[in-house]
């Protein structure tokens, strides 16, 4: 047997490709997408400019802005069996279940599947930024017991996903709302979600198994999961009172905080902080008892987490801890937002395949055996 590796443990510090996507700067909390800030991108941006972006490389001008949004308007539909299917899977599947599956059956309608070729590529990936957001909101209405309701091709991507899950137009408040959503999750290196895809993507498989394989991995309370998680934790505390008491006895308890801590981040996530600004200004706008007492809770919970372990072990918020009440301050159940972290990593993921398939090398790393080898066999009737 060969001498043991220094094994690194969930790839923990281990460079596995090279990437002008996106930046994280984890010793200053700072996050680059293709070069520009995400705070510039949160505050001047739409989630459109920003996946044109990611998939491009360039910021688009106006012309290339406007048919980049009338092809995705174009594809703004969902297929009636995918419909059928969402209303098959509903209240029986997580929404993440049936994202994932529905991801997987839209290769049904795509006769060039496999064809690899960067055009025919980005057409595939506008053809997922257009129709993820759909199944998600489709989904999130069939289980309310309500009817899908058509898209309005005037409205951005962000904007129509709330529409067609509420079936009220958004306000221009709560459309930048979710348009910041979309931006932040868009993009975000070498996370579990994008390594997964690319890990897919690299086999040459088609890009609807690459998408498929990534949804699978953000469900995860680990990764894209947090959300909905960090959420159901503020429920759970209740009363803003209790905040110190539950996080202390879960600490106690060697529980993780949903929403705290990131592989990469060793200070405060930056989008952790624009959510916060955001809802707070949110708060202002809209009032809502149900939020300012999450808000509360996330506040206390926030001081004691950063006292307790952001000093000492570098854990501090991540975006998933206040995404979750700025999503109930636009009337989103928490089933939904991990679906919302999909439709918009999409971008992300679309560009990080489209560069790798540039130099594509079949990821197969090593594990050191330590089990016996020589075992005798036996046949089954004398074990
Ligand atoms: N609450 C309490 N303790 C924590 C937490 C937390 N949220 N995160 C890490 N720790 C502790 C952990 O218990 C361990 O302690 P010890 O050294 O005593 O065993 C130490 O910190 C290191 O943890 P790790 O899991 O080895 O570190 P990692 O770099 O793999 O952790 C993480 C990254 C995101 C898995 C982890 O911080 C975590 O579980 N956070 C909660 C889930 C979460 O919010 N995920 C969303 C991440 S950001 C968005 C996204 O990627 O989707």
């Amino acid at each position: 047997m060969t001498e043991k590796p220094t094994i690194n443990f969930g790839l923990e510090g281990v460079y596995v490709d090279e990437s002008s996507v996106s930046l994280v700067d984890g010793q200053n909390g700072k996050l680059w997408y293709r070069g520009y800030a995400i705070e510039d991108l949160a505050d001047k941006s739409n989630f459109e400019e920003v996946a044109y972006l990611l998939i491009y490389g360039k910021l688009p001008t106006r012309s290339e802005l406007e048919s980049f949004r009338s092809e995705l308007a174009g594809k703004m539909s969902l297929p009636p069996e995918i419909v059928e299917l969402i209303r098959t899977m509903s209240g029986k599947s997580h929404p993440m279940d049936v994202m994932r599956t529905a991801a997987s059956m839209l290769s049904m309608y795509d006769a060039d599947a496999m064809n690899r070729d960067r055009n025919a590529t980005i057409d595939k990936i506008l053809t997922l930024l257009a129709k993820l957001p759909l199944i998600a909101s489709t989904t999130g209405r069939i289980r309310k017991g309500l009817q899908p309701i058509n898209p309005d091709r005037n409205l951005s991507i962000p904007s129509n996903f709330l529409y067609t899950l509420t079936g009220k137009k958004p306000n221009d408040f709560d459309a930048k709302l979710i348009d910041l959503m979309f931006i932040l999750h868009a993009e975000h290196s070498t996370n579990a979600s994008t390594f997964s895809v690319l890990v897919t993507a690299s086999t040459l498989a088609d890009i609807y198994s690459a998408i498929t394989t990534g949804i699978g991995t953000l469900r995860g309370p680990l990764h894209g999961g947090a959300d909905e998680a960090a959420l159901k934790m503020m429920y759970a505390i209740g009363d803003p009172e209790n905040t110190e008491k539950y996080i202390e006895e879960a600490l106690e308890g060697k529980k993780r905080i949903m929403g705290f801590g990131h592989r990469i981040y060793k200070v405060y996530d930056p989008r952790a902080k624009i959510v916060r600004r955001y809802l707070e200004e949110g708060l202002t706008r809209e009032p809502s008892e149900e939020v300012e007492t999450l808000l509360k809770i996330a506040l206390r919970a926030e001081k004691l987490m950063i006292e307790k372990l952001g000093k000492t072990k570098g854990i501090w918020p991540n975006i998933d801890f206040f995404a979750g009440p700025l999503y109930r301050l636009l009337g989103i159940e928490s089933e939904i937002f991990t679906p919302i972290f999909v439709s918009s990593r999409m971008a992300g993921w679309g560009a990080h395949i489209l560069e790798y398939w540039n130099n594509n090398k079949l990821f197969r790393p090593l594990e050191y055996y330590s089990g016996p080898i020589g075992n005798k066999y036996v046949p089954i009737e004398e074990r």
